[in-house]
């Protein structure tokens, strides 16, 4: 039977296409955006959920009935240097509580390489690989089924992307590297249909000279 994914965050550009491929694997997205959120037309029509997670009512309500959640919030650069303890920490605490509260039980998080680094040039950002290792860490200890997906420099490439291989590591093994967004939105929802990634934090990047291997696959030689 289909399932139903909550995809928080789903205006944005890894986002939206963790909802594309949620949708083209055959399963339910509903969408959790904000008042303001503007998602792409390929989208129109499918469920949407209009909230502040800082609206713990209405936050559960949108997260009612669904088999598991994909985060996918993330401070916007901005001149407010608060966003990232808002979005990417509070923010993330506050979607594991309501998971807690609604029984949704699959929780799937996008993070950041270096997550939790105090020296790092993204920091000039509002902390934001502090705050991003906070909210991670909200998840960890939640008693949920989770997984972190921790990707590198996001990309917007869409071409050529089935030859080229993901390198797949536990926490705290890759440091640089790039990944296409839409390559992560498929780490996304294979970790979803992968039991043995619950409760790992996979660091994703990706090139041509990497072979191509699935998650499964991957995790069985960790
Ligand atoms: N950029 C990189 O190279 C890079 C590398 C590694 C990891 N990451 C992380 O990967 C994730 C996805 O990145 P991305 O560049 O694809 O995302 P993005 O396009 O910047 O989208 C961010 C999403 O978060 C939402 N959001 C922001 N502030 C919010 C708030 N206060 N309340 C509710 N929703 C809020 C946005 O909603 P609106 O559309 O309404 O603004 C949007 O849907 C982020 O967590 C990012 O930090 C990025």
């Amino acid at each position: 039977m289909a399932s139903t994914v909550a995809i928080s965050g789903a205006s944005g550009k890894t986002g939206y296409r963790i909802a594309e491929e949620v949708q083209r694997r055959g399963d339910h997205a509903r969408l959790l955006l904000r008042a303001t959120s503007q998602p792409p037309d390929s989208l129109q029509g499918v469920d949407q959920r209009r909230l502040s997670l800082m609206d713990a009512t209405a936050l559960d309500a949108a997260l009612e009935g669904v088999d598991a959640l994909v985060i996918a919030t993330g401070a916007r650069p901005s001149v407010d240097l608060t966003g990232p303890m808002r979005v990417d920490a509070w923010g993330v605490q506050r979607q594991v509580e309501s998971c807690l509260r609604v029984g949704v039980r699959r929780v799937v998080l996008v993070s950041s390489l270096c997550a939790g680094r105090w020296q790092h040039p993204l920091n000039l950002f509002g902390l934001i690989l502090v705050w991003k290792r906070i909210g991670e860490r909200a998840l960890e200890s939640s008693g949920l089924d989770w997984t972190i997906v921790r990707p590198g420099g996001l990309s917007e490439r869409e071409e050529d992307l089935d030859g080229e291989g993901v390198l797949y590591t536990p926490a705290d093994q890759q440091e640089s590297n790039s990944i296409p967004r839409r390559l992560v939105a498929r780490c996304c929802v294979d970790a979803l249909q992968t039991p043995e990634s619950i409760g790992r934090i996979l660091e994703v990047t990706s090139s041509m000279d990497q072979p191509v291997v699935g998650l499964q696959e991957a995790l069985a030689s960790w």
